[in-house]
């Protein structure tokens, strides 16, 4: 198989209401939550950048203005700090600026990630991309997980799922899936279900907020029925993909995931952050 065409662009569904987190995302969205100095977005982005992509689609909803504004210049602060110690605080965000395009649409309903990334198609257009869930953090220094999937993306040339075991009593918190394993941690997907409980479960291998996916997905979910809660499932959709279109494989990431859409996963990614990751800017 020859080398397909490299991912250029990443989308971010960021339209969801973030119920977890009230008050603080009554007018402020859950991906600008900061873990230490950097909202949950950013690091993100910069996982979609050191995997070589440069296009961000970012899927919005109300009150999401802060994810736009924060990936723009704002000249006023810019020009008050101009020559001063404080300029190095913004070195990062001016990179993520000057090297990467960002692009917007809303979700205008919440009808589920589903129907959000099928939002994303006049963003994306007839291209594989990756999808970047932001409040899902994954810490990985030696090579970011979206990276690790291009990687088999070039190889494997279908849609990549990364994936987790997770504790038996939680697996109603994920998409879960069974398959046949092509190679270490790598497993082909036969079966998968949406937020099963325990016993409905066909494993403990969770489906995190990490995709790369083939652009045939828009008109499989376009077919997609909603399913649980009314809400037009990815999951679903990628079912479909893996047993009538190009197969769907599970991948076992290397790094550590933070569910930061929980309080409790958001406060540990913090402390971790803080005390193993973050560098004070001197
Ligand atoms: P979640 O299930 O975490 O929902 O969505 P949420 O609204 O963000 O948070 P809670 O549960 O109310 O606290 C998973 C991801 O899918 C996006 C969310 O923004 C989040 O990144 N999403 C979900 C959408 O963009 N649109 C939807 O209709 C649903």
């Amino acid at each position: 198989m020859s080398k397909p065409a490299a991912i250029k662009k990443c989308l971010f569904p960021a339209a969801g209401y973030g119920t977890r987190f009230l008050p603080t995302t009554k007018s402020m969205p859950k991906e600008m939550l900061p873990v230490v100095n950097k909202p949950l977005i950013q690091y993100g982005v910069e996982e979609a950048m050191e995997a070589g992509m440069d296009k961000m689609a970012i899927i919005t909803g109300r009150g999401k203005r802060a994810i736009a504004d924060h990936f723009d210049t704002n000249y006023e602060l810019e020009h008050q700090i101009s020559g001063s110690g404080k300029e190095k605080y913004l070195t990062d965000i001016r990179r993520i600026i000057d090297e990467a395009v960002f692009s917007y649409t809303r979700q205008i309903e919440m009808k589920g990630l589903g129907h959000a990334i099928l939002t994303g198609e006049t963003l994306i257009g007839d291209q594989p991309f990756a999808v970047v869930l932001a409040d899902d953090l994954c810490y990985s220094p030696a090579q970011g997980v979206l990276s690790q999937m291009v990687e088999l993306y070039n190889k494997y040339q279908c849609s990549i799922v990364a994936i987790e075991e997770v504790p038996a009593d939680e697996t109603h918190k994920y998409g879960v899936i069974v398959g046949e394993e092509v190679e270490p941690g790598l497993i082909k997907i036969t079966d998968m279900v949406e937020k099963p409980a325990p016993e409905d479960a066909p494993s403990n291998l969770a489906i995190i907020g990490r995709y790369i996916l083939t652009p045939d997905i828009f008109d499989i979910i376009r077919k997609t029925p909603p399913g649980r809660n009314n809400e037009v499932q990815i999951t679903d959709a990628l079912l479909t993909q893996a047993k009538e279109g190009g197969g769907v494989l599970g991948y076992k990431f290397k790094g550590q995931r933070f569910d930061c859409g929980s309080v409790e996963g958001f406060m540990e990614a913090n402390s971790y952050y803080y005390k193993n990751v973050y560098e004070a800017v001197e």
